[in-house]
């Protein structure tokens, strides 16, 4: 019989104690255990970025890290980014405001990637903020729209911090 271990761990917020196999990958774990399917898998081998959450406020693939590993974490993934007060988040609006998703599969890993981004840096070029997303793939938009969207997300952001 699978020895499971209990993971505690905080995911946007909230408190979670739930069993896993040991061989398990994190990104399973937030999907099928824990029930937050905004988190997608791409690949599995760490190439695509659509499972990339946010761990202690840094960008992670959670299909390289196993579910135990976790113990203790503080993570964000993409159902943390709307504000409570039901209204969409800056990434969010700008994604949607400059057309940055089309089947929305690689959208969660973008989110999140630029959430980290337009938070850890200055005013970013476009090539530099097509380098930072070199992790992260997308299938449909060439991403044009996308870079468009991650701009217009710092300039938001920025916006509110004067
Ligand atoms: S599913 Fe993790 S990088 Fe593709
Ligand atoms: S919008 Fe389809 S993979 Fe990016």
């Amino acid at each position: 019989m699978t020895r499971m271990v209990t993971v505690n761990l905080k995911i946007n917020g909230k408190q979670y104690s739930e069993e896993a196999e040991p061989r398990l990958l994190l990104v399973h774990f937030i999907r099928d255990a824990l029930k937050l399917k905004g988190t997608h898998i791409g690949c599995d081998t760490g190439h695509c970025g659509a499972c990339t959450i946010l761990w202690d406020g840094k960008p992670v693939k959670s299909c390289q890290i196993l579910a135990v590993q976790a113990e203790g974490a503080n993570i964000m993934t993409v159902e943390g980014l709307e504000p409570e007060d039901g209204k969409l988040s800056i990434e969010q609006e700008s994604f949607r405001e400059n057309f940055a998703q089309q089947c929305g599969y690689c959208t969660p890993g973008f989110l999140m990637m630029t959430r980290y981004l337009i938070r850890n840096n200055e005013e970013m070029t476009r090539e530099e903020i097509r380098e930072k997303l070199h992790g992260n793939y997308c299938m449909c938009t060439g991403y044009q729209q996308i870079v468009d969207a991650v701009q217009d997300a710092q300039r938001k952001y920025f916006a509110t911090k004067k």
